[in-house]
């Protein structure tokens, strides 16, 4: 097996960011970047919650959403935001403006856009419960995360840190495909790739059901019951494949995260031969190196109105 670490979560979130800026629902996108045009005469206030090392910060400037935007990131790693702290200072002295430091991060300004850039190490469902935070931002972004939390229970909570009529941009919520080829046994890879979904289902955070293998399909319902007006919604789903020179950027590495996390997951899972899981693995990896794997995973995105 290859003996590489594949473990660096940061390096996994920095590796993605190629494969999600491919995977971003445009139509959803652009509807979003619509409805804040009317918005675009004051600076709009962001909040991501579970921003990991803050990529959708970098997302938003690149795209261009808004010309002035006050983005507040929280994460409740502190690996993830120290990175995001010293990453993303150093991104933003290479865009060409000025950056100041300010107490929970920086802002950066060039004659056509601003971004104020604070980074916060908290659990997100604490920091929404905040009596400071109940409807004070114009967009709600989460970005690869519902997957991983109690929707019904935390989405209430989410929505709430917002101002009547604001915005919340839902984003690469898995829904229950995966697929890996070529696939050399067919129904182990099936009984395989069914019990890593039953190990999202069966996720506990804090002894509470935490995570959702279809969660994609289900937030239009969740959305529904919250009063949220869907605006759009549309799939975003993961596709690497290798091109003639291998995987583009550093598409190699989330591909190697994304095998070890199943191996992780069910190396000593009871319905399957230990031996079989290993072999596998070295042998999805061995895949990657040589170029030859491809990786799908469907996921959905949501934009609505509050
Ligand atoms: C799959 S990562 C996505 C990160 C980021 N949105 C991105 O796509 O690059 C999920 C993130 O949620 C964070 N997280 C999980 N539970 C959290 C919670 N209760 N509060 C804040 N962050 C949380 C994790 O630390 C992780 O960074």
């Amino acid at each position: 097996m290859n003996t590489h670490d594949f473990s660096d979560f940061q390096r996994y979130l920095a590796a993605k960011v190629s494969v999600d800026d491919r995977s971003l629902n445009k139509d959803v996108w652009n509807s979003l970047f619509r409805a804040l045009h009317p918005w675009r005469e004051r600076p709009l206030r962001v909040l991501d919650v579970g921003a990991g090392i803050g990529t959708m910060a970098q997302r938003l400037w690149r795209w261009r959403l808004h010309p002035h935007i006050l983005y507040t990131g929280v994460d409740l790693s502190s690996e993830n935001i120290d990175h995001a702290q010293a990453q993303l200072q150093e991104w933003a002295r290479g865009r060409g403006g000025s950056v100041l430091r300010t107490a929970n991060g920086f802002v950066l300004r060039t004659s056509t856009q601003q971004m104020t850039i604070s980074l916060i190490q908290e659990d997100a469902l604490s920091f929404v419960r905040r009596p400071e935070q109940q409807g004070a931002w114009d967009l709600l972004i989460a970005h690869a995360f519902l997957d991983l939390v109690d929707i019904a229970a935390v989405l209430p909570q989410l929505l709430a840190t917002l101002k009547q009529g604001g915005f919340c941009y839902l984003t690469l919520n898995f829904d229950g495909v995966t697929i890996f080829e070529p696939v050399a046994e067919p129904s182990f890879e099936t009984k395989l790739i069914a019990l890593y979904h039953q190990s999202m289902d069966q996720r506990l955070i804090e002894g509470r059901l935490s995570g959702d293998s279809r969660a994609g399909r289900h937030l239009f319902a969740h959305l529904n019951a919250a009063g949220v007006d869907v605006m759009a919604a549309g799939a975003s789903d993961w596709v690497v494949i290798p091109q003639k020179d291998g995987y583009p950027e550093d598409e190699a590495y989330f591909l190697h995260f994304i095998v070890h996390t199943v191996f992780q997951e069910l190396v000593d899972h009871p319905q399957l031969d230990r031996d079989q899981v290993v072999a596998w693995t070295q042998e999805r990896h061995a895949q990657i190196d040589a170029g030859t794997l491809v990786y799908i995973a469907h996921q959905l995105d949501y934009l609505g109105r509050k």
